[in-house]
């Protein structure tokens, strides 16, 4: 069989790098980007990748620069022959109270968090066929509640649905599916940040409220992720899928 490839944007940690693991154990060939000024080594996704027995390219990746997206693309391509799946996953969290919102703050995330699934989407459809399938993550916050304080970051990520749902429609008749994954609390250096996010003492306290009566794993996304691009889902299209242990359908108390 021929083997699969997928570009993952921000693939040096979090659920990204959970998902390039679950594509090695699934024999999907891995393209993933990392942004150089953060501080995650994308050695340790290579090393995960070749534990599994997979096959990983890291490249450095700036998701607000086009030509930078594009390389990614067209790595995948050159390195691998192929290029089936994107998971647009890279994201950037900064609190900002609305009378502290400066217009470049709200640019800057819109510019990760939204148009950068645009840019990752634009850059890998121009290389796939039949079977193609694009997943993009966006949030609970946005994609289901709102967030005091994070209203650019939740502005964006009640946009990629929307996003989704058309690319589901205008791709549908080339056989490449999109969907949207809609994640809650899941333990990642985003969450863990206390400055921008909820912190270690705030994820261990929003577990209470959580029905499964824990946060959730960067794997249990990945795993989602991973089901959204494969044959398993072929009639699945256009979708934005909740995975966050019940929190959202909980009647509150
Ligand atoms: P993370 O912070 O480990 O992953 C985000 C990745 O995006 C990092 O590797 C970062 O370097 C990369 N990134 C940031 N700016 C970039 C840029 N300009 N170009 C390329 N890459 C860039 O955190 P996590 O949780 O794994 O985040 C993955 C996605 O899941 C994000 O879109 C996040 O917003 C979303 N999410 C996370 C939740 C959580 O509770 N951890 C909940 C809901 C959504």
């Amino acid at each position: 069989m021929t083997q699969k490839v997928a570009v993952i944007t921000g693939a040096a940690s979090g659920i990204g790098q959970a998902l390039a693991v679950a594509y090695a154990r699934a024999g999907v060939a891995v393209v993933g980007g990392y942004f150089p000024a953060d501080p995650h080594d994308p050695q340790a996704t290579r090393d995960l990748v070749a534990e599994a027995g997979g096959h990983c390219l890291m490249l450095p990746l700036d998701v607000t620069d086009s030509a930078s997206v594009d390389a990614l693309a067209e790595q995948a391509v050159a390195h691998f022959g192929r290029l089936d799946y994107a998971v647009a996953n890279a994201g950037l969290l900064r609190r900002a109270p609305l009378l502290d919102m400066t217009d470049a703050a709200w640019n800057a995330m819109l510019d990760v968090d939204l148009t950068g699934v645009m840019r990752t989407f634009r850059a890998a459809v121009k290389h796939m066929g039949e079977g193609g399938a694009l997943v993009a993550i966006s949030s609970i916050a946005g994609g289901v509640y709102g967030w005091q304080d994070h209203a650019h970051y939740a502005a964006a990520k009640a946009g990629v649905p929307g996003l989704c749902r058309s690319l589901a429609v205008e791709l549908a008749a080339r056989g490449i599916r999109c969907n949207a994954v809609i994640p809650g609390l899941i333990e990642t250096p985003q969450s863990l940040d206390s400055q921008n996010s909820l912190g270690p003492e705030g994820l261990a306290k929003a577990a209470r409220a959580i029905p499964l009566g824990r946060v959730g794993r960067a794997d249990e996304v990945a795993s989602l992720v991973r089901f959204l691009t494969s044959e398993e889902s072929s009639y699945l299209t256009g979708q934005s899928i909740v995975i966050d242990g019940g929190l959202t359908v909980r009647w509150p108390d």
